[in-house]
């Protein structure tokens, strides 16, 4: 479960992102976070993964208080959340296979199970044929998969994902959209940030609008 109480967030003095939010993710939810450019999106997600800490108020995962945990105990929140950044982030020098294992290098797992494990997601996403290539050989809806490939390789229980269709086509959106149902399906609470009202309007879940880093709407299925 996803909580948060009274969130300020201001990155300069007078200029607030976050404008007291309050907002409550039950396990397993599956919720889109909607709104215009610079309402607060990615904000809220850096929160989520302690990239940043609020001025004021209270981010809870799980029931802990991560706004004051300290930072030895970051990459244990890490190990509950995956992430898919706006740009991916992928390694440009390893392989794909590289990039996906590196999740489960970092969690410790020994070297057959994670080539085990990250050959079995490469393959769900349908990428085993691409397991040597390097990311900037992919498309861009490649390289997404690999990303998502990434955050999901150890079943995290939850995943945040940020604008993660901004430049693909429908066919890959659609592609990406299934893989949040069926991480969705498997247990995984999914927070998605985007902008892209089709997409949103393809697929009826919980959307909560931001305005001006305040939530302007908390609605199960959009209009
Ligand atoms: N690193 C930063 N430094 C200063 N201001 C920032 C930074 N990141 C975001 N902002 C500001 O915070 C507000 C919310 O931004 P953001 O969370 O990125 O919105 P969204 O993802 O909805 O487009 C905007 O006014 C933006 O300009
Ligand atoms: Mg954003």
């Amino acid at each position: 479960m996803i909580q948060l109480h009274n969130v300020y967030m201001a990155y300069q003095r007078d200029a607030s992102a976050l404008n007291g939010i309050t907002l409550k993710v039950p396990k397993g939810d599956f919720v889109f976070l909607t709104g215009a450019s610079g309402a607060g999106k990615s904000t809220l997600l850096k929160l989520l993964y302690g990239a940043i800490t609020p001025n004021r108020g209270q981010v809870l995962v799980d029931g802990q208080n991560i706004t004051k945990l300290p930072l030895a105990q970051i990459p244990y929140l890490r190990r509950k959340i995956g992430v898919v950044f706006q740009d991916f982030k992928l390694l440009p020098n390893r392989t794909v296979f590289d990039n996906v294992a590196i999740t489960l290098e970092v969690l410790g797992w020994s070297k057959p199970d994670i080539s085990r494990r990250a050959y079995f997601i490469l393959k769900q996403m349908g990428l085993e044929h691409k397991i040597n290539s390097t990311p900037l050989r992919l498309s861009g809806g490649e390289q997404q998969r690999v990303a998502l490939a990434r955050a999901l390789v150890n079943e995290p229980r939850i995943l945040l994902a940020d604008e993660p269709t901004g430049n693909l086509d429908d066919e890959n959106k659609e592609q990406i959209l299934n893989i949040f149902k069926e991480a969705n399906f498997r247990g995984t609470t999914v927070l998605v940030a985007s902008h892209d009202r089709r997409l949103i309007e393809s697929c009826p879940r919980r959307v909560v609008v931001l305005e001006s880093g305040q939530i302007r709407e908390d609605a199960s299925v959009p209009k």
